[in-house]
């Protein structure tokens, strides 16, 4: 049995003011398009032949999602954060909650904000995992990068483990540009997507194995828990387990890891200039998220709007974003900064 496992985190601070704790980014519609955590869960439902999917969340964002996913064929069960502790608690909580599924069962852990445009290379990449997971492995989805983007942690691959995976020689977190520019060029490193495929066994096996702290605490935290119809609420105690992803808690630690460097087109949808490249583009690189816009003279602007029409003359490689109470205007190539704008806004109150 396939288990998706969807993890909606929260606000993606880069895409203010689109995205905010009151409205995260998994519930962001690109283009005309769904919302990427409908999008997300269409794509879990298809490789996991209709196996309905988990969704770790915040307890806050149980109604949103359920209305967003409410034409859904098939509908999801949902776990319920009462904080944000980054993936790794979200991810063993998840494993416990497969293994009362399935002892056998094997878990695909999707982020709930990706975009994935080539959904069939995307398919076979899961079919190999999940192959590669029956067999004990650890397997990473890896992104082929075309760019020295800072915002990834990069993967280092060895020799094959089999037609399709590579081992993993080292991870290395968000490394600089300078840094990144040298991994792109050698050619033997990829993106870490954030997708995993691993059997809820051998992932607990490796909490057991590198930190048996997080592993006792999620034990505890979960036999604490009981099932509410189609939610299961965790306590506050899940708060104080550490606060650490799963590649730093996990993975660069374990040595039954595989990769798939996967080549399907692939976007974290991390910051505005993101945005704008999953967007088709009119002929002077000019993108606009399905609304009402004049645009004169301009080049590589990109522009949202909700309520109103947003006109423009001249402007060069230019970011816009007006929601009703506040208008984001930045140069597109400092889209990544936009986080500053959130942090001050948290310093002022
Ligand atoms: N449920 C839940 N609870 N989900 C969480 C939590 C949490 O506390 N924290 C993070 N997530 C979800 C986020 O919503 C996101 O979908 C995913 O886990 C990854 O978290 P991010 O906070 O976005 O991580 P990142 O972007 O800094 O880095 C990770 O993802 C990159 C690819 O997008 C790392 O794995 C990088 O190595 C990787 O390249
Ligand atoms: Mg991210």
């Amino acid at each position: 049995m396939l288990i998706p496992i969807i993890l909606s985190g929260g606000a993606g601070t880069r895409l203010w003011p689109v995205s905010r704790e009151a409205y995260p980014k998994p519930f962001m519609r690109i283009g005309d398009g769904k919302s990427l955590l409908t999008q997300t869960h269409e794509r879990a439902l298809a490789v996991s032949g209709n196996t309905a999917p988990l969704i770790v969340t915040n307890r806050d964002y149980y109604f949103l999602s359920r209305d967003e996913l409410a034409e859904q064929s098939v509908k999801p069960s949902y776990l319920l954060e009462p904080g944000g502790r980054n993936t790794a608690p979200a991810i063993a909580l998840a494993a416990l909650w497969a293994m009362e599924q399935d002892k056998d069962a094997c878990m695909l852990v999707l982020p709930a904000d990706h975009l994935i445009k080539d959904t069939p290379s995307f398919y076979t990449a899961v079919r190999h995992a999940e192959n590669l997971a029956n067999d004990g492995f650890l397997v990473l989805f890896g992104i082929k990068p075309n760019a020295p983007e800072t915002g990834f942690g990069y993967i280092e691959m060895g020799d094959k483990v089999s037609v399709e995976a590579q081992v993993v020689k080292r991870f290395v977190e968000k490394p600089d540009s300078v840094t990144a520019g040298k991994y792109l060029a050698q050619g033997n490193y990829v993106w870490n997507s954030g997708m995993f495929c691993f059997k809820a066994s051998a992932i607990l096996d490796a909490f057991e194995a590198y930190n048996p702290k997080l592993l006792e605490g999620a034990r505890q935290v979960w036999n604490s828990t009981k099932a509410d119809g189609d939610k299961r609420e965790l306590p506050a105690s899940f708060t104080s387990l550490e606060n650490i992803s799963i590649d730093y808690a996990v993975m660069e630690k374990a040595k039954n890891i595989a990769v798939i460097p996967g080549d399907f087109d692939w976007s974290d949808i991390g910051a505005w200039k993101a945005v704008a490249e999953a967007i088709p583009a009119d002929a002077n690189g000019n993108t606009n998220n399905n609304c009402q816009t004049i645009v004169i003279d301009s080049r590589n602007t990109h522009i949202e709007t909700k309520e109103r029409l947003v006109a423009v003359i001249g402007l060069d490689n230019i970011l816009i974003v007006d929601t009703p109470d506040a208008l984001l205007v930045a140069d597109k190539s400092r889209s990544q900064d936009v986080r500053e704008v959130v942090s001050r806004l948290k310093e002022a109150g």
